[in-house]
């Protein structure tokens, strides 16, 4: 009879430690079986009023029910600890690969990246930077500048004039779009004391436009006056600048007499080239290329400025950006910079990661 009931709660019990499906119920399962008030524990404590062979009897088969027992109730243990944690691997889990970058698609333009060329190059040689106003005045754009009033030099620069102003008064004090950096030297004279070497550059205005024109383009300027500069500084600042900005050590440079009101003697610069059967090349050949304006400053300008030209003296340059781009990086035409298409830019734009190349690299 005993020994039926032992089989059953075997039985019994072993259909509960299979069904318990989590650590609490597995608990709940021991508890039940062989805690304090279990049911085997109950039948242990029963094995006292029995006797002699019968007690001895049931308390092998007691006992080994209850090891049987405990250790189904271990194994079903580890099985689900074993679940709980490969469940929580599974949920908790953290993926620390790196996501691949996303392709860069954005590209420094052109103009920007020439800006920062010749910034380098200058700054290598000491200039610092100075800028200006793009809304300008007669008077700093072209009277300061040498430019007398009625004088046809003043005709060449197809000035965007703004709307009168009824406080102005005088020619002078007219409002236009600057159409070129060169009235930046004005400002910064009368504001600054020699020795001066400075570059400053910005957006300049002209009302023109064809393939190497456009209303708006930029120019780049540069300005040095001391007690003793003269054209030998003027010519080796200029022929270092452009060596270092084609990158051709052996860049023939040349200076050109030529007219510009603010400076005495002017000069322009070509640099060498060829164009054999449609290839332009820089720094080969036997043909010339015009590149920038420059020249001793004129001492009625220093005068203007209150620097007596009699004590000092200095030189000036201006470039456009635009040509110094297209020079050098093979873009055709110069509309095509203000277009915003991202796929030329996407062509002719440079990685943002690109440092600018050093003159003295
Ligand atoms: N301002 C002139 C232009 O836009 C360029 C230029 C020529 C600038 C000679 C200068 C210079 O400083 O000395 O055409």
């Amino acid at each position: 009879m005993m020994n039926n009931m032992i089989a059953q709660l075997k039985e019994e019990l072993s259909k509960m430690v299979e069904s318990a499906k989590t650590i609490a119920e597995i608990e709940e399962v021991r508890v039940n079986a062989l805690g304090k008030k279990g049911r085997i524990t109950a039948l242990m404590k029963g094995l006292g009023k029995l006797q002699g062979e019968e007690r001895k009897e049931q308390g092998i088969a007691l006992n080994s029910l209850k090891d049987e027992i405990k250790n189904l109730i271990d194994k079903q243990t580890a099985a689900l600890k074993k679940q709980e944690m490969d469940n929580r691997l599974a949920s908790e889990v953290l993926d620390i690969t790196l996501s691949p970058r996303p392709q860069r698609t954005g590209h420094i333009h052109p103009i920007s990246q020439v800006i920062e060329e010749l910034v380098t190059i200058f700054a290598d040689m000491g200039f610092q930077i100075a800028e200006g106003p793009d809304i300008e005045d007669d008077y700093h754009n072209f009277t300061a500048l040498n430019f007398p009033i009625g004088h046809p030099a003043r005709e060449m620069h197809d000035t965007f004039f703004m709307p009168e102003d009824k406080d102005e008064e005088g020619e002078e004090a007219k409002k236009l779009l600057r159409t070129h950096t060169s009235s930046v030297q004005i400002r910064y004279m009368k504001e600054n004391k020699p020795p001066i070497r400075r570059i400053s550059m910005g957006r300049t205005y002209r009302s023109d436009y064809d393939m190497t024109h456009t209303p708006m383009f930029h120019q780049i300027e540069g300005l040095v006056v001391d007690k003793s500069t003269h054209m030998g500084h003027l010519k080796g600042c200029l022929s270092d600048a452009c060596k270092a900005f084609f990158e051709v050590d052996e860049l023939p440079v040349r200076f050109r007499p030529s007219f510009f009101p603010f400076v005495e003697p002017g000069a322009e610069v070509d640099i060498g080239c060829s164009r054999k059967d449609g290839d332009f090349k820089i720094g080969a050949g036997d043909d010339w290329m015009e590149i920038l304006g420059c020249g001793m400053i004129h001492p009625n300008v220093l005068k203007n400025c209150g620097v007596n030209p009699d004590e000092y003296q200095g030189f000036a340059f201006g470039m456009g950006i635009e040509r110094m781009a297209m020079l050098k990086y093979g873009i055709p035409d110069l509309r095509t910079f203000f277009e915003s298409d991202v796929r030329w830019l996407n062509y002719y734009g440079f990685d943002a990661y690109n440092r600018p190349n050093r003159a003295t690299d």
